[in-house]
């Protein structure tokens, strides 16, 4: 018992305590973060990944704005029951471009990682103006307010640049065609060449099936690319590091 009489001592005296505790804390803190600085590289770089596109970049905000973060978060877990109900477990890298990153802590909602291509536009719009005319016990509010007001591309540029300026890599050429990259993304008639170089597996879609760009459209073009970049059929995991 004199192992158990001199943790007596320690549990007697709080400074002690105390030190003692910090001491293990330091340790493990070491042991966790230590290594990280001599990585190369935390993320492993997955084919596929690239920057939003200013539409995209512009519906994401929305999705900030409106707070659907509150009630759906962006990360599935590797655990079967989730990879089972949602798809592949999300890789780092696949939140590598959010400022800020969107997995969320709570779901009211299901989780969006994966939600690009589940439902249709007409699903989406559907939906977002009344939830409960698709799913009758949907408890998520309605946005229909979101078909009226219009978007425009006219802060985009510095918008591509503030991400710049936080490590999204987006090139002079980007910021550039931002403009027209915006426009041209919600237009099916536009030439969407010049897009589709600079973000490959852009959608170019009337999301809403309004004329106009509304910001259901931008909210649409964000939900309808989530977790459609990289190909998990394709994909292999870098074991070796
Ligand atoms: C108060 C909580 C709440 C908020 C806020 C909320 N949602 Fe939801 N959402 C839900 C619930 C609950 C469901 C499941 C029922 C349904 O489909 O309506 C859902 C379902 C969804 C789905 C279908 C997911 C799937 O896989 O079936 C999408 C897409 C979605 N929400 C998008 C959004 C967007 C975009 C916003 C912000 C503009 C938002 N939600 C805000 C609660 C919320």
């Amino acid at each position: 018992m004199a192992i158990l009489d001199k943790h007596k001592v320690i549990e007697k005296n709080a400074t002690l305590l105390l030190v003692f505790s910090l001491l293990v804390v330091s340790i493990g803190g070491l042991v966790e973060i230590a290594p990280l600085f001599y990585l190369q590289n935390t993320i492993e770089k997955v084919e596929g990944m690239r920057p939003y596109s200013p539409l995209e970049l512009t519906g994401r905000d929305i999705y900030l704005r409106e707070g659907c973060y509150v009630c759906h978060s962006q990360m599935i877990r590797p655990m079967r029951d989730e990879v089972e109900r949602y798809g592949n477990y999300s890789l780092a890298a696949e939140s590598m471009y959010d400022h800020p990153f969107q997995w969320g802590s709570k779901r009211t909602g299901p989780d969006l990682a994966r939600v690009g291509g589940k439902y249709s536009d007409e699903w989406q719009v559907a939906h977002l103006v009344d939830p409960q005319s698709v799913v009758p016990e949907s408890i998520m509010p309605k946005y229909g307010f979101l078909l009226d007001r219009e978007v425009t591309p006219e802060y985009i540029e510095e918008r591509l640049l503030t991400d710049r300026a936080v490590g999204v890599p987006y090139t002079d050429e980007m910021i550039e065609n931002a403009r027209a990259d915006f426009l041209a993304q919600a237009d099916p008639d536009s030439d969407s060449e010049g897009l589709l170089s600079r973000y490959p597996k852009a959608q170019v879609r009337n999301f809403d099936g309004r004329p106009g760009i509304s910001e259901m459209d931008a909210l649409i073009a964000y939900l309808q690319m989530l977790g459609t970049l990289v190909d998990f059929s394709t994909f292999v995991p870098d074991e070796s590091r």
